[in-house]
């Protein structure tokens, strides 16, 4: 038996990079998928993939930052997998911008991409879980949240809004914690995602400098790590935020 059988997962931002990734893996662990993401045919073909290995898989297409779309999205992704087990909250993403120069829109939008749709998901999600007297939610935060980004410049607003997430995991850990839901969060560094390709020598050199490994993240080990706080072996872990950043950030 793998460790996840029959367990449900709903994974936001699962047609990205990581994302699919993350989605392969636990169907390959035994979990069926709903995948919410503002990119409706890519999470389609994710969900494909999770078909071919025998999972259920649902594809919706939604806006994370938009509540009332997220209670719909949620409530059809229940409805076709019969509830969430596991939450994991990947959709995401940051923009470069000089911290004076940054306009309000700018502000705004990676404060609703990065933490409003975790805020939407996840209150969306938890009844459930705590009807149920059991859930596992897990964030993807960034080690910009910890580091103050110092592997990507001027990207202030991504690491706000991300520090926003851990504080998020740390205290929804403690609110939920006595009715048997953990809430965890992952901070990776640069991972060896498929747009790191187009890093000149230069730019992977200075990456490097600043991680004592020297080594880029490997999405499949993240998301083993997130298997792993999935799994029954973590049910006494919470409020944890775990780097996965080669040691960047020590
Ligand atoms: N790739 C890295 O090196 C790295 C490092 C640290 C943290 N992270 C975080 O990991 C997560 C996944 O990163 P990735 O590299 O796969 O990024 P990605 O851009 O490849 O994927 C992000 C996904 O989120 C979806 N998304 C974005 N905004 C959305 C919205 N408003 N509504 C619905 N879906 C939305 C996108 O459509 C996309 O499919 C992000 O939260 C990112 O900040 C990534």
């Amino acid at each position: 038996m793998s460790s996840l059988d029959g367990k449900r997962l709903l994974l936001t931002g699962g047609a990205g990079a990581l994302g699919r990734v993350i989605a392969r893996t636990f169907a390959d662990a035994g979990a069926d998928v709903a995948i919410l993401d503002l990119d409706a045919a890519g999470a389609e073909t994710v969900a494909a993939d999770v078909r071919k290995l025998g999972r259920v898989a649902a594809a919706i297409g939604v806006d994370l930052t938009v509540h009332d779309a997220v209670q719909l999205a949620v409530a059809e992704a229940e409805a076709q997998l019969g509830g969430v087990d596991i939450l994991i909250n990947a959709a995401g993403g940051g923009i470069v911008a000089p911290f004076h120069e940054m306009t309000d829109e700018q502000w705004q939008s990676q404060m609703a991409r990065n933490l409003d749709s975790v805020f939407h998901v996840t209150r969306a999600v938890l009844p459930g879980m705590l009807r149920r007297g059991e859930g596992r939610i897990l964030n993807i935060a960034s080690i910009a949240a910890v580091s103050g980004g110092r592997l990507v410049r001027n990207a202030v607003a991504y690491a706000t809004a991300k520090a926003g997430v851990v504080g998020l995991t740390k205290a929804l850990a403690i609110e939920v914690a006595e009715h048997g839901v953990t809430v965890n969060a992952i901070a990776p560094g640069a991972q060896a995602t498929p747009g790191r390709d187009r890093d000149t020598p230069e730019r992977r050199d200075a990456l490097l400098d600043q991680i004592p490994t020297r080594q880029l993240g490997d999405p499949q080990h993240l998301a083993e790590t997130l298997l792993f706080l999935a799994s029954p072996a973590a049910v006494n872990i919470t409020g944890v935020v775990l780097p996965l950043d080669g040691g960047h950030s020590i």
